[in-house]
């Protein structure tokens, strides 16, 4: 499975207007994942300020790389290990896009186009089922 350039292009740019538009230390993301799913709280550091940043610059590295894809394999391996071992779980990812995408919403208003919401759907399908990929058939 796979983007086709205009959907990575759409990914790209929503994700670089998203990250310009948030205050530092914004935290309306998480908000929203733990009002959707509040069992996932207990899975994340009380502090989550800086958490949800690094969420956001790995998300673009990760998008950056879907034109790329042994970088993408890299990324996603590396992501894929540390999130497995802490019991992150296929259906976690729904609540997660969800919360992203009313993230988007909020900020980006009209700009976050039902196009746009289509790509990013099918991005996360990609990148869920690779990081939830056992190890060992990772990449093949
Ligand atoms: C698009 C998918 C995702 C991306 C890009 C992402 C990104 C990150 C990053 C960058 C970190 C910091 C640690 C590290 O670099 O490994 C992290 C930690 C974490 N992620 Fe994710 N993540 C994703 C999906 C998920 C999902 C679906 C869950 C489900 C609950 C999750 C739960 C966590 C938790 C619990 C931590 C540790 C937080 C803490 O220490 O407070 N992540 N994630």
């Amino acid at each position: 499975m796979s983007l086709d350039h205009e959907s990575i292009a759409l990914i790209q740019y929503s994700l670089e207007k998203l990250r310009a538009e948030l205050p530092t230390g914004d935290t309306r993301f998480y908000d929203r994942l733990f009002q959707i799913n509040p069992e996932m709280r207990g899975m994340f550091r009380d502090d989550i300020a800086g958490q949800g940043m690094r969420f956001m610059s790995t998300l673009a590295v990760i998008t950056d790389a879907l034109t790329t894809p042994n970088v993408f394999h890299d990324e996603i391996t590396r992501l894929a290990e540390g999130h497995r071992a802490m019991g992150v779980k296929a259906a976690h990812f729904a609540p997660l896009g969800d919360a992203l995408f009313d993230t988007f919403r909020d900020v980006l208003g009209t700009d976050f186009t039902a196009k746009i919401e289509e790509a990013w759907r099918e991005a996360f399908v990609i990148i869920a089922a690779r990081m939830m990929e056992p190890a060992e058939t990772a990449g093949r």
